[in-house]
C-alpha cells in the first residue's frame, strides 16, 4: 500500500480542521437538492470509522432537540423500523466501504429518504445510478481526517429536511473563529498531555452527552498514535467500568473530558470517580472545553484530542497517516 506520496501529512490535515468546517459549509450552502424533502418518522445515520464519528457528533447536537428519532448505524442491516418514512444518511468518504454499500443498497429496496455523502468510490456511482441526493466532499485524503467537511454536510441534509433550523451555520461559523484564536493554545496543551500520557494507554471518561468527542479521541489515538486505549461514558461506567479499578495500574493515562455542560449530579460523579481513580493510578488528566455553544466546545475538543493524537506519534515514531492494516483486512475481504 503506498501511502507517503498519496497523502500529506496528518499535521497538515489537523492543521486545516477548521478551514476544513468552513469549507464544508461552502459544500454544504452550494449544493440544490434534487428531492423535495417529506417528513420522516425516523432518521438513520449510517457510517464507520472516520465517515461514522460525524454521525456521533450530529446525534449529540440533536437528539434532545428533535422531534423524531435518530440512531447511529455501523452495520450491514438496517434496523427493522427503517420505512419510506425514514430519513436515511449513508456517508463514505472513499464511497466503497461495504457495510455502508449495503446500507444503500437495503435503504433504497425500502424506499427510504436516501442522502449520500461521499468524495466519489462506488457509492457516488450508485447515487448517481439511483439518482440519489449526494453532497460531494473533496477526495484525497484519509477519511478521518475530513470529518470537519463531512459531519457538516449532515446537518444540511437534516436542515433540507426540516429536522433542523439554520442556526448552525452561524454556530459554526463562531467555532471556526475560536479554533482559529485558540489554535496556538490547543497544540500547546496537546503537547502537555502528551507529556503526561508519555508511554501510557489512554483511558477517557466523558459525559454521556458528548460521547462523540471522546469516541474521537479514541479512534484517534488509535489510528494516528498506533495504540489501543478505551473510551466510556458517565454515568454507564459507574455500574460496571468503575469495579474495575481495584488495582495499581501505571499503564494507564486517564482522561476526563469537561465540557462544562455536565448535569449537576454528573459533575458530582466526575469528582467521585476522579477520587477513586487516583488511588489506583498517578497520571489522571482533567481536560476543559472553551466555548459557549455546542459547537465552540465539541470542537475544540476534538481539535485538541486530534493534536494530541499527531503529538503521540511523534513521541511513538508512529506514521500517524497510514492505516496499512484496516487496508489489508479490506483487501483480504474481497480475496
Ligand atoms: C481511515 C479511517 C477509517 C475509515 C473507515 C471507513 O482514515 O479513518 O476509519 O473512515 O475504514 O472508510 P470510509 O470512510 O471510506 O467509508
Amino acid at each position: 500500500m503506498i501511502y507517503m506520496s498519496e497523502y500529506r501529512t496528518m499535521r497538515e490535515y489537523i492543521e486545516e480542521f477548521p478551514q476544513h468546517i468552513t469549507g464544508g459549509l461552502q459544500v454544504g450552502a452550494d449544493y440544490t437538492f434534487k428531492h423535495k424533502p417529506t417528513a420522516v418518522k425516523n432518521i438513520l445515520l449510517a457510517g464507520l470509522g472516520g465517515s461514522g464519528i460525524g454521525a456521533e457528533i450530529v446525534t449529540n447536537y440533536i437528539d434532545k432537540k428533535i422531534s423524531v428519532p435518530v440512531l447511529t448505524c455501523k452495520d450491514y442491516f438496517l434496523p427493522g423500523f427503517v420505512d419510506q418514512d425514514t430519513l436515511v444518511i449513508a456517508c463514505s468518504y472513499s464511497g466503497n466501504t461495504e457495510e455502508t454499500l449495503y446500507i444503500f443498497e437495503e435503504a433504497s429496496k425500502r424506499n427510504a429518504q436516501l442522502v449520500c455523502i461521499t468524495s466519489g468510490g462506488k457509492l457516488g456511482i450508485a447515487a448517481a445510478q439511483k439518482d440519489v441526493d449526494l453532497l460531494q466532499i473533496p477526495g484525497a485524503m484519509p477519511p478521518r481526517a475530513c470529518v470537519g467537511y463531512s459531519f457538516v454536510q449532515i446537518l444540511f441534509v437534516l436542515k433540507h429536511y426540516g429536522i433542523i433550523g439554520d442556526e448552525f451555520v452561524n454556530e459554526l461559523h463562531a467555532a471556526v473563529a475560536l479554533l482559529e484564536q485558540t489554535h496556538e493554545a490547543i497544540k500547546a496543551e496537546a503537547r502537555d498531555i502528551v507529556a503526561r500520557i508519555d508511554n501510557r494507554m489512554p483511558v477517557i471518561y466523558v459525559d454521556q452527552h458528548i460521547a462523540s468527542v471522546a469516541t474521537r479521541w479514541r479512534q484517534q489515538f488509535n489510528e494516528n498514535s498506533k495504540i489501543l486505549g478505551w473510551e466510556r461514558v458517565i454515568p454507564e461506567m459507574n455500574h460496571n467500568e468503575l469495579v474495575g479499578w481495584r488495582d495499581q495500574n501505571e499503564q494507564l493515562a486517564v482522561l476526563f473530558l469537561h465540557s462544562g455542560d455536565e448535569y449537576e449530579r454528573i459533575i458530582k460523579r466526575f469528582q467521585i470517580n476522579k477520587s477513586i481513580i487516583e488511588q489506583h493510578t498517578s497520571v489522571v488528566i482533567d481536560v476543559y472545553a472553551k466555548g459557549n455553544t455546542y459547537f465552540e466546545k465539541v470542537l475544540y475538543l476534538i481539535l485538541l484530542g486530534d493534536w494530541s493524537s499527531w503529538y503521540l506519534s511523534e513521541h511513538r515514531h508512529v506514521d500517524a497517516v497510514e492505516v496499512k492494516v484496516i487496508d489489508y483486512l479490506k483487501k483480504s475481504l474481497c480475496e
